[in-house]
């Protein structure tokens, strides 16, 4: 290395962009693709939730070596079977994305991967076209909405399980859909999560999300009740981070401490991000 790149390398400021979650970290292309800062940036991802890089501009390559550094790199459903590591395009334009219309149960909050017993750990997402007015994404920190529950609310909660459904999500952009599309969304199943998420760490947070369907064993009315009241608490605007994409943004996301959704967009204006993301670590029970 010469002596001009080591400065680059070495180069690392750290500071936060909410009172509650999230930093954003000033550093260079060489700093994060040597891996020498990767345990210190997934300590931070545990501490506060999301990181920004602002327009740190990683090529699909370099984000790819980048989330190699950090742990095991998931594979999206049906792809990687070549061995081959690739990006993932979020968009709504079907030329690039055919199953676009499925990502719109993200512009609700939720949790990735809830049909999994052990859900992704993170997901890294790059802005390459951004919206001209809003297609914002926002974070909200599921351990601090439990550690600041009421001590009552939370003896009550502990123990609660959670069915989860995607169909439940997918309704909530699609309110009246045929059978027959209503039977595939089904087909993705039901999975049975705890409401209190209690991590090897010893940490508590919340397992909510547009997927969560009912809690097992109560009556409907007093369910949805429950579920609103919780994910209207942990992303009250203390709990959240809402990020201003600039082209070249890089955010990297711990998914079982946080929510996130993307805000409203016009769906024809090109936005387009990239996303990889780390195998789980540790299961929902
Ligand atoms: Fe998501």
């Amino acid at each position: 290395m010469t002596d001009s790149a080591a400065p680059a390398v070495s180069r690392f400021e750290i500071h936060d962009a909410a009172p509650a979650i999230s930093s954003v970290v000033r550093t260079s292309k060489a700093t994060l693709l040597s891996g020498a800062r990767a345990a210190e940036i997934r300590a931070i991802l545990e501490r506060r939730g999301a990181i920004v890089f602002p327009e740190i501009h990683l090529t699909d390559e370099e984000q790819i070596a980048f989330t190699h550094t950090l742990g095991t790199f998931a594979h999206e459903d049906g792809e990687g079977a070549d061995g081959k590591d690739a990006v993932y395009p979020i968009t709504m334009d079907e030329s690039i994305n055919p199953i676009a219309s499925y990502l719109k149960g993200a512009f609700f909050w939720h949790i990735d991967g809830t049909m999994s017993d052990k859900p992704i750990l993170a997901s890294i997402m790059s802005a390459r076209r951004i919206a001209p007015t809003g297609g914002e994404t926002e974070f909200c920190n599921t351990y601090a909405a439990w550690d600041e529950l009421p001590e009552e609310d939370q003896r009550q909660l502990v123990g609660l399980k959670v069915a989860h459904a995607v169909w439940r999500s997918q309704l909530y952009w699609h309110p009246e859909p045929s059978f027959d599309l209503l039977q595939r969304w089904m087909a993705r199943g039901k999975n049975i999560l705890p409401l209190v998420w209690k991590h090897r760490s010893g940490r508590r947070s919340l397992v909510l999300g547009a997927t969560a369907l009912q809690v097992v064993g109560m009556d409907i009315d007093a369910s949805e009740a429950l579920l609103v009241r919780l994910r209207d608490w942990a992303t009250q605007p203390r709990f959240v981070y809402r990020h201003t994409w600039k082209v070249g943004d890089m955010v990297i996301w711990d998914n079982t401490g946080t929510m996130h959704r993307a805000l409203a967009y016009d769906h024809a204006c090109g936005r387009l991000m990239h996303r990889t993301k780390l195998e789980g670590e540790e299961s929902f029970a």
